[in-house]
C-alpha cells in the first residue's frame, strides 16, 4: 500500500514535470531545486572525512583480532567495509595528478572480492594467523589506492594503539 502511494507520488510528479501539454517545472522552482542540492552539498562531509573514520574502524580491528575478541573484531571489519564504500560514494571517480581519471568504486571492488574478503574470512574462521596476514595485505591494498589517488604520503602501518580508550578490546568470557 505504501510502495503504491509512492509509486502515484512518484507519477504525478513525473507528469507534472514532463507532461506532454507543455506543462514543465516552473523555472523558478528548478534554481530552488539546485540551490537547495548545492546547499545539501556543501554539508555532506567530504571524503577525507569518511576515510578518517575508515582508519578509525580499521585501527581497532586490528586490537580486536590480536585480543581474539572475534565478535567485536567482526563488527569493526564491517564497518571498515562500509565505511571505505560510503568514502566511495562520496567521490567515485577521482582526478589525478596527471589528469587522469580513476574510478575509486572500481578499485574498491577489486579489494572486496580480494584482500577485504580474505581477511573478513580470517575474521569470521577465528583464525589469528591469517587475520594478521590479511590485515597486512588489506593495508597494502589501502596504501595502494593512495597511491593510484596520487597521495602517496598517506602511508599506513600497524597502529600502536587502538583509536577508542572506553572499549574493552578482552574477548567476553
Ligand atoms: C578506493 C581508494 C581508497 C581505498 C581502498 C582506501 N583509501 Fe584511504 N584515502 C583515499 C583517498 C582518495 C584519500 C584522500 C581523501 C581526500 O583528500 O579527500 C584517502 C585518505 C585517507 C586517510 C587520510 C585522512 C585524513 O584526512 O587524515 C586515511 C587515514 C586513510 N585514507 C586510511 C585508509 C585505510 C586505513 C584504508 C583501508 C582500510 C584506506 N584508506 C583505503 C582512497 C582510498
Amino acid at each position: 500500500m505504501k510502495a503504491f502511494l509512492i509509486l502515484t507520488a512518484i507519477t504525478a510528479i513525473a507528469w507534472l514535470a514532463f507532461s506532454p501539454s507543455g506543462k514543465t517545472a516552473a523555472p523558478s522552482d528548478l534554481e530552488g531545486l539546485k540551490a537547495e542540492v548545492d546547499r545539501l552539498k556543501g554539508i555532506v562531509p567530504d571524503q577525507s572525512h569518511a576515510m578518517k573514520d575508515v582508519a578509525y574502524h580499521y585501527s581497532n580491528l586490528w586490537f580486536a583480532g590480536e585480543a581474539e575478541n572475534w565478535p567485536l573484531a567482526e563488527f569493526y571489519f564491517n564497518e571498515s567495509r562500509s565505511h571505505l564504500r560510503w568514502a566511495v560514494r562520496i567521490i567515485p571517480v577521482r582526478k589525478t595528478p596527471d589528469g587522469q581519471e580513476l574510478r575509486l568504486e572500481d578499485l574498491l571492488t577489486g579489494f572486496e572480492n580480494g584482500a577485504l574478503k580474505e581477511l573478513g574470512d580470517a575474521v569470521k574462521s577465528q583464525d589469528l594467523e591469517k587475520f594478521r596476514t590479511g590485515y597486512q595485505q588489506m593495508l597494502g591494498s589501502c596504501y595502494a589506492c593512495h597511491v593510484a589517488a596520487g597521495k602517496p604520503y598517506l602511508r599506513l602501518k600497524i597502529p600502536d594503539r587502538p583509536e577508542v580508550p572506553i572499549i574493552d578490546f578482552s574477548p567476553q568470557l
